[in-house]
């Protein structure tokens, strides 16, 4: 894949940065609603459990939902998946049984103008790590397991690929710490840039092109938020 606006998606990139950005009703509302979704499942393999999130449900919770982002991000369009019905989905809720692995949620479309990616805590215990290593291809998985190599994706479905790796040994303090779900040989090379410990109150908005992984460290499950932008 050759990105058209690969100049355009960098100069848009910055630090991740948590902010409050809902109330603590807000919050509840998000919550309110994740309840009274349909399940869309998604992928039953990873053991996730995901419900998008369509508009009209609580239509002054939509409003204030983009509101709220466009406070934070400024303009932006939503890119987080269509429903069966073509609407756009705000965001996607993630209830995770275990771990999610590496990977990155960078977009399947070589003209996008990828942005950021909005992660609001629904569950309190939990860290989403970020590696300082970038990725401009699809949104793609990332691991060193050679029959994982071959899985050929579906339109929609992540990549895999191996070409994260570097020489550099992982840190081994932070694999036992965080990452001990991931086999340390399949982080070689990559390095820490910055670890978000999950906290209900706070949205974290980072780029959508960083390689990504959450924490071992889960409490039977994990809830939480994502809406990925584009320009
Ligand atoms: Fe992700």
């Amino acid at each position: 894949m050759k990105r058209k606006y690969l100049d355009k998606i960098k100069k848009l990139e910055s630090a991740p940065k948590k902010i409050n950005l809902f109330s603590q009703k807000e919050i509840e509302q998000i919550e309110d609603l994740y309840k009274i979704l349909p399940e869309t499942v998604f992928n039953k393999k990873q053991n996730v459990r995901k419900k998008g999130w369509l508009p009209n449900y609580n239509k002054e919770l939509d409003k204030i939902y983009i509101e709220k982002i466009n406070e934070a991000i400024g303009d932006f369009k939503f890119d987080t998946l269509k429903s069966e019905s073509g609407e756009d989905y705000y965001g996607l809720y993630h209830e995770s049984f275990s771990p999610l692995k590496v990977h990155v949620d960078s977009g399947f479309k070589e003209d996008d103008i990828i942005y950021k990616q909005i992660i609001t805590p629904l569950s309190p215990i939990g860290d989403t790590i970020f590696f300082t290593k970038r990725w401009y291809g699809p949104s793609t998985t990332f691991t060193n397991d050679p029959e994982e190599l071959n899985f050929k994706p579906k339109p929609g479905q992540n990549e895999r690929s191996n070409k994260h790796l570097g020489d550099k040994e992982f840190d081994k303090e932070i694999h036992k710490k965080y990452l001990s779900h991931i086999d340390i040989n399949n982080l070689k090379g990559l390095e820490v840039e910055y670890i978000y410990p999950w906290k209900i109150g706070e949205t974290l908005i980072v780029d959508r092109s960083h390689i990504h992984c959450a924490s071992s460290r889960i409490s039977g499950k994990k809830l939480g938020l994502t809406t990925f932008t584009k320009k």
